[in-house]
């Protein structure tokens, strides 16, 4: 493969880790054409300042469902490393149900990919970077749990249907499926396809706006949750994975999957570590023990020639970005929380679906969470947190009874 000084494509080039990618590639001489939906949209004037953008960075204006706008910006490019994909800041509805947010969800991270895939194949690009996840690893119930989780372990996607464990199997899903046909395309054409699967990903944004994973850290460290369950975190650099990735795009002997995943902990250890360093903050008090889980491996990665950060480095470079950009205070001025409670006979459960999919569909953007919902509970709490526009959330006071819903949605229109 090329070692700098070629033309790749980056999809979703304003996200978090793309964002980082792009920085590396344009720091090693290659020309980059990144994929964003907006161009002018000001979220992405964080790119336009990288060093060597004016010079080497063109942006495209392309949707993953959209073919012919990925051709324009994928045609006559070497390499592509296809990072985007949407990352839900919460659990989805059922994509599969009748109010389906699967064209939000599964469609462009499954056929979005299948998409990017075949216009590599059409214009000969000589090899596909994409980036999975751990999500499409760990949630394989017949794993051992004392056996490291390898390349070969997948997450089995019925399993994921059937459990709560998991605050987001929809987006688990998304990954695993778009993963699987990935390789499975790569296997049936003979394009040259190498996928990268990173665990939660944590470090400095170079972004304006706030990503899934780095509000997951943020949260934990506000202390969002009194009681949290004490499960495994994998934990990597974003600047790790952005290595990865070059790495496994430079490197021509690269092929099949590699988790990236370098550091597990047990949340009650990492918040003791976190706590060491930044004793102020309101951390949680209380740990739910779980059954102990198998941890991914990051070995195969490693055999490539890939070295990474250690986890007391990552969490001290998060932080204190955070402190210096004022997230923690922002988050803390805009978030709002309004709780919406009926009684269960005013609530039909398709209203609840209703809600989550308007919100996966239109809001995503504007970090809005929902949570806490149960159609088999006979009282209901919504909670909302908005950040980015906080003032609209004022207008809104706690609403009972069936008329709920409509007020939430004449609120959310108010954004
Ligand atoms: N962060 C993590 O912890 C983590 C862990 C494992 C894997 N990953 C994977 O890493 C990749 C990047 O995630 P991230 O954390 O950087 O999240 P992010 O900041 O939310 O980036 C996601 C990107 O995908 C783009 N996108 C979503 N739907 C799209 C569509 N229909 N058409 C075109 N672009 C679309 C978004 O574009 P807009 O800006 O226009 O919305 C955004 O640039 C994803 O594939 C994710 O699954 C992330």
């Amino acid at each position: 493969m090329e070692q700098g000084g070629g033309k790749v494509c980056v999809t979703g080039a304003g996200g978090f880790v793309a964002s980082w990618l792009v920085k590396l590639l344009l720091s090693k001489g290659y020309v980059v054409h990144g994929t964003v939906r907006n161009p002018d949209d000001e979220k992405n004037n964080h790119l336009k300042s990288l060093e060597k953008a004016q010079e080497n960075l063109q942006l495209f204006k392309a949707d993953l469902l959209d073919y012919d706008s990925l051709y324009a910006a994928i045609e006559g490019c070497n390499g592509v490393f296809h990072v985007a994909s949407p990352v839900p800041p919460s659990n989805v509805a059922n994509p599969e149900a009748r109010f389906s947010s699967a064209t939000e969800l599964l469609e462009p991270a499954v056929r979005g990919t299948l998409n990017v895939l075949k216009v590599c194949s059409e214009t000969g690009v000589e090899r596909v970077v994409v980036v999975s996840s751990t999500g499409a690893v760990l949630l394989n119930p017949n794993w051992p749990p004392n056996k490291p989780m390898d390349e070969d372990c997948w997450t089995d996607i019925d399993y994921c249907r059937e459990s709560k464990v998991w605050y987001n199997n929809w987006y688990c899903i998304s990954k695993t499926t778009a993963e699987r046909e990935a390789l499975k395309y790569a296997e049936n054409s003979g394009l040259d396809v190498v996928t990268v699967c990173p665990s939660y990903v944590f470090g400095p944004l170079l972004q304006s706006t706030m990503n899934t994973s780095s509000r997951l850290l943020i949260e934990l460290i506000k202390g969002r949750s009194e009681t949290v369950a004490n499960r495994v975190w994998s934990i990597v650099d974003v600047r790790d994975v952005a290595q990865a990735l070059l790495l496994v795009y430079e490197k021509k002997e690269a092929s099949g999957r590699y988790i990236c995943a370098p550091h597990s902990v047990q949340v009650h250890s990492l918040v003791e570590k976190l706590k060491r360093k930044y004793p102020d903050y309101n951390y949680p008090k209380n740990y739910i023990e779980v059954d102990p889980e198998a941890k991914p491996s990051s070995e195969k990665l490693k055999r490539l020639g890939w070295e990474c950060r250690s986890l007391e480095e990552t969490i001290a470079d998060s932080v204190e970005y955070y402190q210096e950009a004022g997230l923690n205070k922002v988050l803390k001025r805009r978030e709002t929380r309004i709780k919406v409670e009926m009684k269960m006979e005013t609530l039909l459960s398709k209203d609840l679906i209703y809600l989550c999919a308007i919100i996966s569909r239109q809001w995503t953007d504007y970090l809005i969470v929902l949570y806490g919902f149960s159609p088999l509970t006979p009282s209901i709490g919504v909670h909302l947190m908005i950040s980015r526009n906080s003032s609209w959330s004022k207008q809104m006071s706690p609403v009972k009874s069936n008329g709920w819903m409509k007020n939430i949605l004449r609120c959310l229109g108010k954004i």
